[in-house]
């Protein structure tokens, strides 16, 4: 990864939430009159259908859409029955409506109509993306409601090896060691191409993400309890794949929908991330409940962790719920960068700090153990158990009321 795909994400804001496949159905005139050459990689998904708007909506593309934005001629009363059949047929679909101009007895209409907002007629491209990710965004928070979704904790790295792996699997094991309702914590490993949870953890299987990202239709419950590999303590690893996977290869629809997945069924769902920045990557980011960006007390790190912190924020992903973990930390009197700089340089709260245990963590990981496993009394544990205490305090676990 290269400064180009950060220049690419942070072209313009909340570009991410727009990887999602949105459908616009317009007229031939309105249609045609798009050109948005240039603004493509913000809205990679976009796919533009000209159709007459009292034609029928093609129920396949639409089906395939995360969003549509349909062409409504609010005096037809043709156009209107459209939009009814489409909401009748795709009752969870949200749809914009485009039209010319929009008085408030109109929208109020169109709303009551079931549609989510409205758009303006000739299309303009900033109106859109921020129409299109805001109601996608309201959606998402509405079905991680209905569905009761597990938290998702993220755990994303500064620089390589600062021990953000490390630290998302003993998370996910403190998680699982409190957790009362029996439903588990899993760890997913989308660090598709290096990704050693599975390893560090002894987590024998063989399924992996790469199953549940290609499963499409096939993708539900049997399967995905058919990759999860149990290790101790409730906790199941969502291995990444045995082969290097092309990164490219990943479609963000297939990885939410199996985000969503694994998060109805644990109580909890702790990622471990790539350190090299993807749009689904950052799409998978936009959905969790926190951030945990792991840094070191290093100029280096805290270098790096500024640049991603910047990119979160360009995509929208910003606020209180990102936040820092301190890795190893060293209980010297004298530093040249303590905690609290990280904090201050950083602008953002610090949730914890873990001290540093060398050689006990690689070593512990080497046999495929956690650290409790090998050392009783390890601070490195105890400052991870006080992290998962934290998040558990603050987020209630997943699963039926
Ligand atoms: N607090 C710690 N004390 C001692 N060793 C640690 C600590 N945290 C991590 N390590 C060790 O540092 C090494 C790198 O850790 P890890 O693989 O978790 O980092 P990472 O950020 O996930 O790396 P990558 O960028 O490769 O994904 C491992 O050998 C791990 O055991
Ligand atoms: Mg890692």
């Amino acid at each position: 990864m290269g400064t180009q795909d950060y220049l690419q994400f942070s072209r313009k804001e909340s570009g991410v939430r727009l990887c999602a496949n949105v459908l616009i159905v317009a007229s031939p005139k309105h249609a045609e009159a798009i050109d948005w050459t240039g603004e493509s990689d913000a809205m990679p998904g976009l796919v533009v259908l000209p159709c007459e708007n009292t034609a029928a909506v093609p129920l396949d593309a639409a089906t395939a859409a995360s969003l549509i934005v349909l062409e409504v001629d609010p005096h037809n009363r043709r156009s209107m029955d459209r939009l009814a059949e489409l909401k009748h047929k795709l009752p969870g679909q949200p749809v914009v409506a485009a039209l010319p101009d929009a008085s408030v007895a109109l929208v109020r209409m169109l709303v009551r109509e079931g549609v989510d907002d409205v758009v303006s007629l000739p299309f303009k491209f900033e109106e859109l993306l921020e129409t299109v990710a805001d109601v996608l965004a309201q959606h998402r928070r509405r079905r991680t409601g209905e569905l009761r979704l597990a938290p998702l904790f993220a755990v994303v790295g500064s620089i390589g090896g600062c021990g953000a792996t490390s630290i998302a699997s003993h998370l996910a094991a403190a998680l699982a060691e409190n957790e009362t309702s029996g439903r588990g914590v899993a760890i997913i490993d989308l660090d598709l191409q290096f990704g050693a949870v599975a390893d560090n953890m002894a987590a024998a299987g063989r399924g992996t993400v790469a199953d549940l990202l290609g499963a499409e239709e096939r993708l539900d419950e049997d399967l995905m309890r058919s990759v999860a590999r149990p290790v101790i303590d409730g906790v199941h690893v969502f291995a990444a794949p045995e082969a290097i996977m092309p990164l490219e290869s990943v479609e963000t629809d297939r990885l939410l929908r199996m985000l969503d997945l694994i998060r109805q069924h644990y109580a909890y769902v702790v990622l471990d991330l790539p350190s090299n920045w993807t749009n689904w990557s950052l799409s998978a980011l936009s959905t969790a409940t926190s951030v945990m960006m792991v840094v070191e007390l290093s100029v280096a790190s805290l270098r790096q962790a500024r640049r991603r912190l910047d990119l979160f924020s360009s995509v929208g992903i910003e606020g209180d719920e990102v936040q820092l973990v301190v890795n190893r930390v060293e209980r010297r009197l004298f530093k040249t960068i303590d905690v609290g700089d990280a904090s201050a340089t950083l602008g953002r709260p610090v949730l914890g700090s873990v001290t540093l245990e060398d050689p006990l963590v690689s070593t512990a990981q080497d046999q495929g153990l956690l650290v409790k496993q090998v050392s009783r009394k390890s601070k490195f544990n105890a400052d991870i158990q006080a992290i998962s205490k934290i998040l558990a305090e603050r987020f209630a676990a997943g699963g039926p009321a």
